[in-house]
């Protein structure tokens, strides 16, 4: 699923001159059944009478709808949501604000959005686009570019910044570029493109199986799950990683837990633990997720999102059931295709 949203983002989104051309095709495509009147006056009399109705249509439902509002509420009228800074049309700069050591691999990263009074615009869930210079092309005049997604974990009504937590790998073309980055410096990014709508209270239980980088989605719904306390949904999560220091936004994490006792719980589970570690330790396994994750029933989702060769294990990749195999921990424990989600 992910891969024809990124294809069709990449395709559309390029910057510079590449940008500049797919969106004027685009506009010319939008504007094609007005362009074909654009010479004749009668045309531009009927586009212009047209425009007139909309506009007063519009303007006559708005202000109806916010005097029901006022009258139903009692509340101020004008309260506009805030500005969203990004947008799936163009690619948005953003600049590093500063950076969180997460580890010895993984930074979290604060960009400024361009306005201090705007929020990012994503969703839960959703991701966004980078789009980073491959080393040595800059002067090029058609220089090449690495895209990669991330998973912002700010939360959605957060104003003036995104969040995202990067882990780096040795020969990684983004990530080794995203962790030169110093503060002031800029990052293209381009988004949000949404997986699912987490909508409040839909699932009694959600069961979290997450490895590495692949908390971040599943924080972005932690988020939204608990910032809101009309959300009664129970939560467990099981992270998995290799070692202690490996473990992304831990605090972050127990402080979500402190404070919502009875909402969250978490495992984490390492393939190298240290001496006297109480908790799990090998690979995911079935016994553990027998252990940890709520029990299948038809209020109950399972989340999962990490290294391919763990989603394999656990479950079919997508979080359309009517691909998925049979044959996953998963399924075998008894969750069918429509409570499992993979990230
Ligand atoms: C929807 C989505 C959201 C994502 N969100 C996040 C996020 O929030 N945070 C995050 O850190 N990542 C996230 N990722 C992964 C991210 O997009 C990149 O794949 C990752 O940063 C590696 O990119 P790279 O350009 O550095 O490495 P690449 O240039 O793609 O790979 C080059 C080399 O890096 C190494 N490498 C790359 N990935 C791995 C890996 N998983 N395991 C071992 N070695 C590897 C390998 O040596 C590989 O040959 C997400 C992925 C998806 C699909
Ligand atoms: N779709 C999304 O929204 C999204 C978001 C973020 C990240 N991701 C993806 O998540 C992945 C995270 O990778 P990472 O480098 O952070 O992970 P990692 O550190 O390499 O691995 C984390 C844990 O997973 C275990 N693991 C690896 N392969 C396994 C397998 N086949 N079966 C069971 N356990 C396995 C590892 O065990 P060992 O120690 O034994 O290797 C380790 O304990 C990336 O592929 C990234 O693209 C996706």
């Amino acid at each position: 699923m992910f891969n024809s949203a990124l294809s069709r983002a990449a395709a559309k989104a390029p910057t510079g001159l590449f940008q500049q051309t797919s969106l004027n095709a685009q506009t010319r495509m939008y504007m094609g059944a007005a362009g074909r009147y654009r010479n004749s006056r009668c045309g531009k009399k009927a586009l212009i009478l047209g425009l007139a109705v909309a506009g007063g249509a519009y303007y006559y439902y708005n202000r109806k709808n916010e005097k029901n509002r006022v009258a139903c509420e009692g509340i101020e009228p004008n309260i506009k949501s805030p500005e969203k800074a990004l947008s799936l049309m163009g690619w948005t700069t953003l600049t590093l604000r500063e950076t969180q050591d997460m580890g010895e691999n993984a930074k979290l990263f604060r960009f400024n959005l361009p306005k201090e009074d705007q929020v990012s615009g994503h969703t839960t869930s959703s991701f966004i686009m980078t789009s980073v210079v491959k080393p040595g092309t800059e002067k090029n005049w058609w220089p090449t570019y690495f895209y990669r997604p991330y998973t912002p974990v700010s939360a959605e009504g957060d104003v003036g910044h995104i969040d995202i937590v990067v882990k780096k790998y040795k020969d990684g073309n983004s990530s080794k570029s995203i962790h030169s980055l110093k503060p002031g410096d800029k990052l293209d990014v381009m988004g949000p493109l949404k997986t699912f709508k987490y909508q409040e209270n839909s699932y009694k239980s959600i069961g979290m199986i997450a490895a590495g980088s692949g908390i971040t989605p599943m924080f972005q719904l932690l988020h939204k799950i608990l910032d809101n306390s009309e959300d009664k949904t129970k939560v467990n999560l099981l992270y998995c990683n290799r070692t202690e220091d490996d473990i992304l936004l831990r605090k972050e994490l127990e402080n979500m837990a402190a404070k919502n006792p009875e909402r969250l719980q978490i495992t984490y589970c390492l393939t190298q633990p240290p001496l006297n570690w109480e908790q799990e330790s090998g690979r995911v396994s079935l016994d553990m997720v027998k252990k940890h994750m709520p029990e299948p029933s038809s209020a109950t989702k399972i989340f999962v999102c990490g290294p391919e060769g763990m989603v394999s294990t656990l479950t079919s990749c997508g979080c359309w059931w009517f691909f998925k195999r049979k044959d996953g921990i998963l399924e075998e424990l008894g969750y069918d295709g429509k409570s499992v989600c993979s990230l």
